[in-house]
């Protein structure tokens, strides 16, 4: 087996033993004498795996009873939809862009209902003095972690409406207190199991507000009356996300991933600031993102050639978004701290033999 080491942004790196158990019981779950592919998503056995995947959840983030915990198909581009569609009803959407993926929730929502863009900032996430919210806001909505540009909220936004997350790439990666929540989301193919899932977490008093002509796959009320069954749902997406999280509480939860994301993240960023202007990352230095490190070398022309000699060195997937170019490194819960010190020291090299 030749596994090499995967940074890729989504989909992207699962752990080994989530992908070898999903192997090894492929044919036969259980022995029940067929796979879970073949099973019905109303048998026991499914509705078992279901509601434990809920419960793990629940016991990982330490999700409140008052919260429900909802799967959607979609993406997280359905949620830029769905959450002013559910949310902004009579209301202004309030919007704090600092980067792609927040900017294309913006767009959404002035397509559905009233938006505002409250604060707007590149390269670095905007201050708690700067998300000036407006009269008559029905939420704000933040994405906690944009992906593309490598910027992190290293904070939680305090504001006297609820407060929406687009999780989606920093999921499961460190404590959240969801209870200062009105609803986070985050599509699963990044830390959580393969795309095709998303999960919702919303404060239940908050769902039932969207126009009586809402279509019912578009109404988080559907999700929660029918336990996210009211249509067949992605059901070997839920089993593999079942996996992944009997495999984040085997390691330690989110405490214990957070640690070792300020590690894996440290090791590429030092490379980076230690490297005499070779790699250079323009991002205010708080606003770092841990899962995505974004990077540029000096000489552009280098560019291809460190994408293939770090593939010949097993160390895959470091190409940029094609909106910002350079290079990324996702490293997600599943990367390994090791796999993070191989891509320091190939940069550390590279660096010595092109300076
Ligand atoms: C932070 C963030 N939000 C939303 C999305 C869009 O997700 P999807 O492609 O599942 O619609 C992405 C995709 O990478 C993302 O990184």
């Amino acid at each position: 087996m030749t596994r090499i080491f995967n940074f890729a942004a989504g989909p992207s790196a699962m752990p080994l033993p989530v992908l070898e158990q999903a192997a090894s019981e492929m044919t036969d779950w259980h022995g029940v004498g067929y796979s879970i592919l073949e099973m019905s998503h109303r048998s026991k056995e499914f509705m078992g795996i279901y509601r434990e995947t809920v419960e793990m959840l629940r016991e990982l983030y330490g999700i409140p009873e008052e919260y429900e915990v909802m799967f959607v198909q979609g993406g997280g581009h359905l949620q830029f939809a769905m959450i002013p569609l559910n949310f902004a009803v009579g209301g202004i959407g309030n919007y704090a862009v600092d980067g792609v993926w927040s900017r294309k929730a913006f767009n959404e929502a002035q397509k559905i209902g009233e938006a505002a863009e409250v604060a707007c900032t590149e390269l670095r996430a905007p201050r708690q003095d700067e998300l000036a919210v407006t009269d008559g806001a029905a939420y704000l909505y933040y994405c906690s972690n944009e992906t593309v540009n490598g910027i992190r909220y290293w904070y939680r936004p305090e504001v006297n409406v609820p407060l929406i997350a687009d999780m989606s790439s920093d999921f499961l990666s460190q404590p959240v207190d969801i209870s200062k929540y009105g609803l986070i989301f985050a599509g699963a193919q990044k830390n959580f199991g393969p795309a095709g899932l998303t999960v919702v977490i919303a404060r239940k008093d908050l769902l039932g507000r969207a126009e009586s002509t809402t279509p019912t796959m578009l109404d988080y009320q559907t999700y929660a009356n029918f336990e996210s069954m009211y249509n067949t749902p992605p059901t070997f997406a839920i089993y593999i996300s079942h996996l992944v999280c009997k495999w984040l509480l085997a390691e330690g939860g989110v405490k214990e991933m957070e640690r070792r994301s300020i590690l894996k993240s440290q090791k590429i960023y030092d490379a980076i600031d230690n490297s005499d202007g070779f790699y250079y990352n323009n991002i205010e230095k708080r606003s770092r993102s841990r899962m995505n490190v974004v990077f540029n070398l000096k000489n552009e022309e280098l560019n291809q050639l460190f994408i293939e000699e770090a593939l010949q060195k097993g160390l895959a997937n470091i190409k940029g978004h094609r909106i910002v170019g350079g290079m990324r490194a996702s490293l997600y819960n599943a990367v390994s701290v090791e796999a993070a010190e191989a891509l320091a020291d190939y940069m550390k090299a590279f660096a010595e033999r092109h300076s």
